[in-house]
């Protein structure tokens, strides 16, 4: 295994790897070149933001979905998701009591719901940075055309998720209906960049299809592209969904996915995810002894957590706002690390 730790060390001074080389690290590693991984990856991310993790409160305001992604559970196939929408009032209402608990950026995640025009999502926008100006709003609504982000981005939103999902065209095609284009999703991302949002970028680990040589390509994708975040978190199946009886992600794979991003791009903002937490129920503690250095927890009225079901078992879907934050300032320091009140802007 000694050759992969020098790979893992390859990578940390060169921040790159080809491809044949990522594909040896991705089928080779063992219990040991993980650890070394992990351990370099935390002391990369303490060097930089010390034993602090950044929290982004989410609030999950429409689970109406377009869309009809194979893997994910708010799926408009998906005829036993009691589908729901929040008001502007209820919405600015979870930023506010995300405020008081000490978040200072809220993320506006939905499905794809034509719903709200962008002209009311960028009311939104314009609201939420109205109550606090001194937060930033990360918006997470999926593709969207050039214009529409630019009104978001004028309207004041800071930053931008979205998930490139897989790098691989053909194993795109595996994962989404037909309808959907890779080409398209790439295209977003580069006008997300262009317009200076912080963008994040991200994948599921353990997709059904996913072969090591698709995860070489997301690492290579990620290394041209240096998203300013990263979502990795393992592939949970939905009962309701086509990939229901598929096998769920690894765990250990993804804590090494977040090793090898941290070391690849050591600014990057990198979340210990929610599947993460669900998979294991000390993944989170585990994704940031790994590297990561955010957390993301839910800031959404208790009353439609359950709703919001991209995976079965979703965990903190029983949890308020105040016990989530209570939950991982004690989860963070039993691992030796504290909760940060800052926006946490991406930083070189
Ligand atoms: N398992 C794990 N992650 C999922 N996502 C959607 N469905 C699942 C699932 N079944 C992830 C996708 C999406 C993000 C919001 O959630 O990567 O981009
Ligand atoms: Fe939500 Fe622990 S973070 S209950």
């Amino acid at each position: 295994m000694e050759d992969l730790k020098l790979l893992i060390d390859k990578l940390d001074r060169h921040k790159h790897l080809d491809k044949s080389e990522w594909v040896c690290l991705l089928t080779g590693h063992d219990d040991e070149v993980r650890s070394y991984a992990a351990e370099k990856a935390r002391s990369i991310s303490t060097s930089k933001f010390g034993r602090k993790i950044f929290i982004r409160g989410i609030v999950e305001f429409s689970n109406y979905c377009k869309n009809d992604c194979l893997y994910c559970g708010i799926r408009r196939s998906n005829l036993n998701a009691q589908r729901y929408r929040l008001t502007d009032e209820e919405i600015l209402s979870c930023c506010d009591e995300g405020y008081e608990t000490g978040y200072r950026t809220f993320v506006l995640q939905s499905g794809e719901d034509r719903h709200y025009t962008t002209e009311h999502l960028a009311d939104i926008v314009r609201q939420i940075k109205k109550a606090h100006p001194d937060c930033a709003v990360t918006l997470s609504l999926g593709e969207l055309e050039y214009d529409d982000y630019k009104l978001l981005r004028e309207a004041g939103a800071d930053r931008y998720l979205l998930r490139h999902e897989t790098a691989d065209k053909e194993h795109y095609g595996k994962l989404h209906p037909a309808e959907m284009s890779f080409e398209h999703r790439m295209k977003c991302l580069e006008q997300l960049k262009e317009l200076g949002f912080q963008t994040g970028a991200g994948l599921m680990v353990g997709s059904p299809f996913q072969t090591p040589e698709c995860i070489a390509e997301d690492m290579l994708f990620m290394e041209r592209f240096k998203p300013h975040m990263i979502g990795i978190g393992p592939f949970l199946p939905h009962k309701d969904t086509p990939f229901r009886d598929e096998p769920k992600g690894s765990y250990e794979l993804t804590l090494f996915l977040l090793s090898l991003s941290r070391i690849m791009l050591p600014n990057v903002l990198l979340p210990a995810t929610t599947a993460l937490g669900t998979i294991r129920s000390d993944g989170r503690e585990q994704g940031v002894l790994a590297g990561a250095n955010v957390i993301m927890p839910n800031l959404s009225p208790t009353a439609v957590r359950k709703k919001y079901m991209l995976y079965d078992n979703k965990i903190c879907t029983e949890d308020s706002t105040s016990e989530c934050r209570f939950c991982l300032q004690s989860r963070m320091k039993s691992i030796g690390y504290e909760v940060e009140i800052s926006r946490g802007d991406y930083s070189e």
